[in-house]
């Protein structure tokens, strides 16, 4: 017993006469050998392969810095007791911004912007009151929102909003939920502002399907993710939908937004490209840390309140269900002006 902590005392000694360097050192090694451990168990997870060492190596670099950065987000909520968003190390994280910018977002900025009335002008919705709306409203319980669906690596986000949104009015008018075709926008609606899988907008998307007549459907037209050359007969009779056009929610009013989503899906332009939203996993994304700046389109689905009391727009998004809670995000509601994420300030609806 004396021997033995006799022998311990020495080694605590030994230890300590090595130094707090020594020690950082090791603590670092490991930290570097559990990174790399979660990195080989990320890979697996999302079956993900590399072409070389290097290669591998690099995203390791990679999915390290977005690995501290979502951990750290996580630490300071929890700390706070905060009932806000968390984040996870989802599909994305062996991605730079850039790179995740470029392949999963894709809406362009309005400019020039479209002619006020583009869309025939006015808002259905005007004289709508909010005290007629209800509480709280999921359109996928009403049937009207497809499955949800994955960009892939092409910057059709607009494509992909705008379809969401004439899906959910196509159900609401004829009581059918149709999957219709993202890749005829990507293919076909490419002689004004909308360049397929390099960015577009979902007004201009409607504005092609009014004048086309009708969109495909998914099934006669399916998704490819690539830009491809428009296979698509200017026949309506093959369209699978049509609309009549499309109308602007006044910007920067949740209430007209709420106004709108109460009666049918609403494409929404969101800030999407910051880490806060690119690695959201579940809970009600707050206003700070998600900037305004509009890069990425989803759509709105409904809205509700969360258990903690806040008020939240569920927003389909495109990126696969793997994504954020079922590949929805529920976003803050009644923050005002530009909304959180920038969600009031560029919103429409086909008619
Ligand atoms: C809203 O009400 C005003 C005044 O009654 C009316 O002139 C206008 O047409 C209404 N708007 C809509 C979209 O119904």
């Amino acid at each position: 017993m004396a021997l033995a902590t006799l022998i311990l005392a020495v080694l605590v000694t030994i230890s300590g006469a090595h130094g707090v360097l020594a020690d950082d050192g090791d603590a670092a090694a490991a930290a570097d050998v559990a990174m790399a451990s979660r990195h080989e168990e990320w890979m697996a997870k999302h079956g993900k392969t590399y072409k070389d060492e290097e290669e591998k190596a690099r995203r390791l670099e990679v999915f390290r810095a977005n690995a501290k950065l979502i951990d750290s987000f996580n630490a300071a909520a929890d700390k706070e007791g905060d009932g806000g968003h968390r984040l996870a190390t989802n599909k994305f994280a062996d991605l730079t911004d850039d790179e995740f910018r470029a392949a999963r977002t894709g809406l362009l900025q309005r400019s020039p912007p479209l002619s006020s009335g583009a869309g025939g002008g006015g808002f259905l919705y005007e004289n709508f009151s909010l005290d007629a709306v209800p509480q709280s409203l999921d359109w996928r319980a009403m049937g009207a929102v497809t499955g949800v669906k994955d960009q892939g690596s092409c910057g059709c986000c607009w494509a992909f909003s705008a379809v969401a949104a004439v899906e959910g009015l196509t159900k609401i008018r004829t009581g059918r939920l149709v999957s219709l075709s993202e890749q005829e926008l990507v293919d076909c609606d490419v002689r004004g502002m909308d360049q397929g899988c390099e960015g577009g907008l979902m007004d201009t998307a409607f504005q092609y399907i009014t004048r086309r007549g009708g969109l495909s459907a998914e099934s006669s037209y399916p998704y490819r993710g690539i830009d491809g050359s428009c296979r698509s007969s200017s026949s309506a009779s093959v369209s699978a939908a049509s609309i009549r056009g499309f109308q602007d929610v006044p910007a920067n009013n949740e209430a007209a937004l709420m106004a709108a989503v109460s009666r049918q899906p609403v494409s929404v332009a969101v800030h999407g490209g910051g880490y806060v939203f690119r690695f959201y996993d579940r809970g009600v994304l707050g206003g700070a840390g998600c900037g305004t700046e509009l890069d990425h389109a989803v759509t709105a689905v409904g809205y509700g309140t969360a258990s903690d009391g806040t008020g939240y727009w569920l927003m389909k998004n495109s990126w696969g269900a793997s994504w954020g809670e079922g590949g929805y995000v529920r976003i803050r509601r009644g923050v005002g002006r530009e909304g959180a994420c920038g969600i009031a300030k560029m919103a429409s609806y086909p008619v």
